[in-house]
């Protein structure tokens, strides 16, 4: 995969791909990690005199057409704001994704100038799983740009227009924060330093099941916790209350525990729950052990045997990753399983990494810092489908 040094871009328009997709209070940033991130690509680049145009996607906007898209929102607009804070100096934003004030925009930079473009996702087109729709999309952005540098790490995984159909057509370069991220994966990948231990949380077991299967090839053990434990609880014959439980992979569950055994991969599972009386930040709570949960609790958080089970798992990992929360953090009363993973992860002197989105979110809202991690990667998504084995498009693209 070629770098930016490779393309020739003083005096150019470069239409640089960012993940800008950033957790938003309102119309404030609550956590501008994916932005910093994108600063040394944009800085190299300006540096080299580029005109830097900004492509990048906000949320999920609903709606059937532009129009009606682009009136609900999320605008890009605060996070230009961040951005040109950050440069010290502002950074103007077309009013559309690929029209005529896109054109504006493109046309008025000069070398070293950095400006962005509205929302990718107000064009239905960017998603749309018609190759035929989105190489139009594909067109009208390239038609904006001379060269295109992809340095959106966190949306790799989506076969969008902007990730995966532009760069075909127009010279192309990986950016510093994809070349980094893929090389943290690589390092995981092959032949990491043993004992490479994995914990997993988040909601469902069916966003997992596949980079499980993957790991169990890799890691020495592997620990699951949060909403998708419940499921693997079940599969063992457990009550679980009214947890989080996927019915319809309860067989999928009981293959990968199976699997597990017999390719001798530990995979640890919660030995106590915090049982509420339901889904709320002061709800009632006790601990149980997982065999007397009770029929009318629902777990929100790992008990404190299982927090020093998970401590003791973690104590010899020469590598570790870990992705998804292993409880309900965000309420304080059942962060305690969070809070506990993380700080076990950040004493170890090996080779850390925390993979994405929540645990990321958690990490920073739990007031531990960033170095106290080999690496804080900005894609969830992505870095699971790449252990998983998959090929990302957006990667392909610019392979
Ligand atoms: C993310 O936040 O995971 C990435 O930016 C991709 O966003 P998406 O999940 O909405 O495609
Ligand atoms: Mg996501």
């Amino acid at each position: 995969m070629k770098g930016i040094e490779a393309l020739d871009v003083t005096g150019k328009v470069v239409l640089l791909r960012a993940d800008l997709n950033v957790p938003l209070d309102g119309n404030t940033i609550t956590d501008d990690g994916r932005i910093r991130a994108s600063l040394p690509t944009i800085s190299k680049l300006r540096e080299r005199g580029a005109r830097v145009l900004i492509t990048a996607h906000l949320g999920r906007p609903k709606g059937d057409d532009y129009a009606a898209r682009a009136a609900g929102g999320p605008s890009l607009a605060p996070v230009a704001r961040r951005l040109g804070e950050l440069l010290g100096r502002p950074v103007p934003m077309a009013a559309d994704v690929a029209g005529e004030s896109a054109r504006a925009t493109a046309a008025a930079l000069e070398d070293g100038d950095v400006a962005m473009l509205e929302n990718i996702r107000f064009e239905p087109a960017e998603t749309s799983k018609d190759e035929a729709v989105r190489a139009q999309l594909a067109a009208r952005l390239a038609a904006l740009a001379d060269v295109y540098v992809g340095d959106g790490f966190g949306a790799l995984h989506r076969k969008h227009a902007s990730v995966y159909d532009v760069p075909a057509l127009l010279p192309h370069a990986a950016g510093e924060l994809v070349l980094a991220e893929v090389a943290v994966l690589e390092k995981l990948t092959r032949d990491p330093a043993r004992p490479y231990v994995v914990v997993l949380g988040g909601a469902k077991p069916s966003d997992k099941l596949g980079v499980i299967a993957n790991l169990l090839g890799q890691a020495d053990r592997i620990l699951i916790g949060g909403g998708m434990s419940y499921t693997f609880l079940k599969a063992q014959g457990y009550e679980v209350g009214t947890s989080l439980l996927e019915a319809d992979r309860l067989a999928d569950v009981r293959t990968v525990l199976a699997d597990a055994q017999a390719r001798g991969v530990e995979l640890v599972l919660p030995v106590d729950l915090v049982g509420a009386t339901g889904f709320a930040a002061d709800a009632a709570h006790e601990v149980y052990p997982v065999t007397a949960f009770p029929a009318d609790r629902e777990g929100l958080d790992m008990g404190p045997a299982t927090r020093q089970l998970f401590a003791e798992k973690l104590a010899d990992a020469a590598t570790v990753f870990w992705n998804g929360p292993v409880g309900v953090f965000e309420f304080p009363a059942f962060a305690d399983g969070t809070r506990a993973v993380a700080e076990a992860i950040s004493k170890l002197a090996g080779f850390t990494v925390i993979g994405g989105g929540d645990s990321a979110a958690a990490i920073r809202r739990l007031g531990l810092p960033d170095d106290a991690f080999s690496h804080i990667s900005t894609g969830g998504g992505a870095s699971l489908e790449y252990l998983e084995g998959a090929t990302l498009p957006g990667l392909a693209a610019l392979a």
